[in-house]
């Protein structure tokens, strides 16, 4: 034993000396290259441009790209697609430039790189973290045999508001949900090591509190208690910290009062001195330059103010390599400051391997193996099939039998060009199954399947102008309205079944893509109505990239499964949950409100001093809807029924030494094997700050064969019940807990304990 224990501690002595020794020795390589850069070119490290070639989110594009790269002004790329693209952008640099520094190549490879998965928002609903951290190696395998070294992903801002276009990257509303993603993301993407040749540097987005605007309107103003900021919304980017980000970028909005860009508390104080990163931030695109319309002064004002802050690189704005230097002369920087982020920007080359070899992982062969494999894209069905969500299931209407004949309606229905969904910049929208090509695959030739499209995504021209900015998308059909929904009608009434695909245009969601009304646009509202009045039993697919509306639309539907935009084999997966090929299993991760009016509407919002009542005037509540979500966070349908058991707790106090377990049964009553969300959220009775209704603390998604039943333990303890306080310290309070276990937010069963000192 003793011997163990002496061999484990020399172990750890060599490696910690390993350590020690490589540190050193990157350290001493970068004081050496130091040394020899002359201001500009440290200005040039920060300084991280794109040619415009990927999808270029601002107004601005750099120029001049070659000539800067030849004169060292340039310590970063993005948005140069393919690795011959790339190898010529670094030949420049390692031929031409006086100090021959690599650059590292970055790109939004948000949800995939050419195997395009579902959207993130999509993904989270699998609550499947091993499934969701692989589909990041995935595509930091992909994107990095293409050249690049770097993601701007993951996405992890907290949003309650489905207005907001960009709740279609993220993961929801839940911050305990987001950090466990969180944490798989930034695994998945950076592997073991940096300097490998399949992994990428990620980049924790949009720090912070970018997903709060104002009404919901991108780039909106932010405003927010400190105690909300460290309760709900902050746990996600920490959860990336700690996971070990090379990255973080900040985001577009003010926070008290000071855009994030040039926040030195939020940078610096919080990011750099409480969570001890030490990779380096990179702003949005032109979120520097954008101070000064915020009101924070001039070009050069807020370059030196972001620098101040602990800002590192400046996304295309170019402030900090244009104005730094006459700031230092005014003194308003100081050479150290310039060095600090030169430095974080050096050590994240050094740690990619990049000085070693500039051109470590363009690699044409590997690319050619790897790019949309069919091993990637078989694995892109399966995380597709896993992030649906089955809404309704009237009478077992799903899965359908593969024969008779099925009416295959609407705007989506036989569509390529919207399945990838937002943000999908190195997807190809021609290589993605459409429905209809999924369903006839995978039905057989026992059924007939027919196509109408029944209605356009809008026939309103200037929501289409809006939503096909980066092509075609919501494309307005030469014939008129009535004259395809007569169609649909006709093949509806001569089938048994009718399978409606309906939703959004991808590019309704995402950046800069807010809606006001997240019902489904009319034209598609008439449709849904008008199948629905023939009395034949409809199933409603639902495509979008954030919960809409449903409201008046759900009573006449069969089966409603809602499946975002899935990815490249959207119409496989789609079709492989139709017929029963999968059992669907997702469970939703933001709340489907009953009406715009509600919003924001999540599940762990506070008791407020006047709980609603329908009996008292004065309580909380609406005049002419319910507080209630329509379909609320963690609920979603199998094909079989699950059955929960009564909880059990292990005993009735708990204290910072022990801990307890509560037990609950499961049983899947159905005929189908199914997979299950358990899930388990924690309310503080009383505490010194007033608590949420209940908080998820922890879930499982367990495997339960037909008739199966198992017993899922959870663990509590004390530290789980810990919140930041008034005085922002994280501590828990003594007192009565209620522990909450089942399938959804709001149906779960609440056992008591005590928490002592
Ligand atoms: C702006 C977006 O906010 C950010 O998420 C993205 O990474 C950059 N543009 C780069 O494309």
């Amino acid at each position: 034993m003793k011997k163990i224990a002496l061999l484990l501690l020399s172990t750890l002595i060599t490696l910690w000396g390993v350590a020690q020794t490589s540190e050193t020795r990157m350290n001493s390589f970068i004081d050496g290259l130091m040394k020899q850069m002359t201001l500009e070119e440290k200005l040039g490290q920060l300084n991280l441009i794109t040619p415009g070639s990927g999808i270029p989110t601002g107004s601005v594009v750099s120029r001049d790209v070659e000539k800067k790269l030849r004169e060292g002004k340039v310590g970063g790329m993005f948005g140069v697609i393919g690795y011959e693209n790339i190898r010529k952008a670094q030949d420049i640099v390692m031929k031409e430039s006086r100090l021959k520094i690599p650059l590292f190549f970055g790109s939004d490879v948000i949800h995939g790189y050419k195997t395009t998965f579902p959207i993130p928002l999509a993904m989270s609903c699998s609550w499947d973290t091993a499934l969701i951290r692989r589909s990041a190696m995935m595509a930091a395998n992909e994107a990095s045999a293409d050249g690049l070294n770097w993601t701007f992903s993951p996405m992890v801002d907290v949003a309650r508001d489905p207005r907001w276009g960009r709740v279609a990257e993220g993961s929801g509303e839940d911050p305990f949900l987001g950090s466990q993603i969180a944490t798989a993301m930034v695994k998945g993407y950076q592997g073991n090591s940096l300097a490998a040749n399949n992994t990428l540097m990620a980049c924790v987005k949009h720090f912070a509190l970018y997903g709060a605007p104002e009404g919901g309107r991108d780039y909106n103003s932010v405003d927010m208690s400190r105690n909300r900021m460290y309760n709900e919304y902050l746990p996600p980017y920490k959860a990336a910290v700690d996971a070990g980000v090379a990255s973080v970028m900040s985001s577009f909005n003010d926070i008290d009062g000071v855009p994030a860009t040039g926040n030195r508390w939020l940078l610096t104080d919080l990011l750099r001195k409480q969570w001890r990163f030490n990779g380096f931030v990179v702003s949005d695109y032109t979120s520097l330059s954008e101070m000064i319309n915020h009101g924070s002064g001039n070009l050069q004002e807020v370059s030196a103010q972001a620098l101040n802050a602990g800002l590192d690189m400046d996304m295309v704005a170019e402030g900090l390599l244009n104005t730094l230097s006459q700031s230092l002369k005014e003194k308003k920087v100081t050479l150290a400051q310039i060095d600090a982020a030169c430095r974080n920007i050096l050590v994240a080359k050094y740690k990619l391997g990049l000085f070693d070899q500039p051109y470590k992982t363009m690699d044409a062969a590997r690319a050619k193996a790897t790019i949309l494999s069919a091993e990637n894209r078989a694995f892109a069905r399966e995380v597709a099939t896993q992030s649906f969500v089955l809404l309704k299931n009237n009478q077992q209407a799903l899965p359908l039998a593969a024969k008779g004949s099925l009416a295959l309606i609407g705007p989506l229905a036989s569509d390529k060009s919207n399945m990838l969904g937002t943000w999908a910049v190195s997807g190809d929208p021609q290589l993605s199954i459409p429905v209809l090509e999924g369903m006839k695959q995978v039905a057989g030739t026992g059924v007939t399947i027919q196509y109408a499209k029944g209605a356009n995504i809008t026939d309103d021209p200037a929501l289409a102008a809006r939503a096909n900015v980066f092509g075609m998308r919501a494309e307005i059909d030469a014939r008129t309205p009535e004259v395809m929904l007569e169609e649909a009608l006709q093949l509806a009434r001569a089938s048994d079944k009718v399978v409606v695909v309906v939703g959004e245009a991808s590019e309704m969601s995402g950046e800069a893509a807010s809606r006001a009304d997240i019902t489904l646009p009319a034209s598609q509202q008439k449709l849904l109505k008008a199948l629905y009045a023939t009395g034949k039993p409809v199933v409603v697919v639902n495509m979008s990239g954030r919960p809409l509306v449903l409201t008046g639309l759900t009573e006449g539907a069969a089966a409603i499964l809602q499946v975002w935009h899935p990815g490249i084999e959207a119409g496989y997966a789609i079709a492989d949950v139709l017929f029963g090929k999968v059992n669907p299993s997702g469970k939703l991760t933001m709340s489907f409100p009953v009406a715009v009016g509600q919003i924001p509407v999540y599940y762990s919002q506070k008791n407020t001093g006047r709980p609603q009542s329908p009996d008292n005037k004065f309580s909380s509540k609406y005049l002419d809807i319910p507080n209630e979500p329509l379909f609320p966070f963690g609920y979603g349908l199998t094909y079989s029924t699950i059955e929960y058991g009564k909880p059990v707790l292990s005993g009735t106090t708990l204290t910072n030494k022990d801990s307890l377990t509560v037990k609950i049964r499961v049983t899947n009553a159905g005929k189908y094997d199914a997979r299950e969300v358990v899930q388990c959220y924690v309310q503080d009775k009383v505490r010194s700050i007033t608590p949420p209704a209940k908080e998820l603390k922890a879930f499982q998604k367990v495997s339960l064969k037909a008739g199966e039943t198992k017993e899922v333990v959870f663990t509590i303890t004390e530290r789980m019940l810990a919140f930041w306080n008034a005085n922002l310290n994280y501590v828990s309070e003594p007192g009565e807990f209620n522990v909450m276990v089942g399938g959804n937010s709001r149906d779960v069963q609440a056992v008591g304990f005590t928490l002592k000192n």
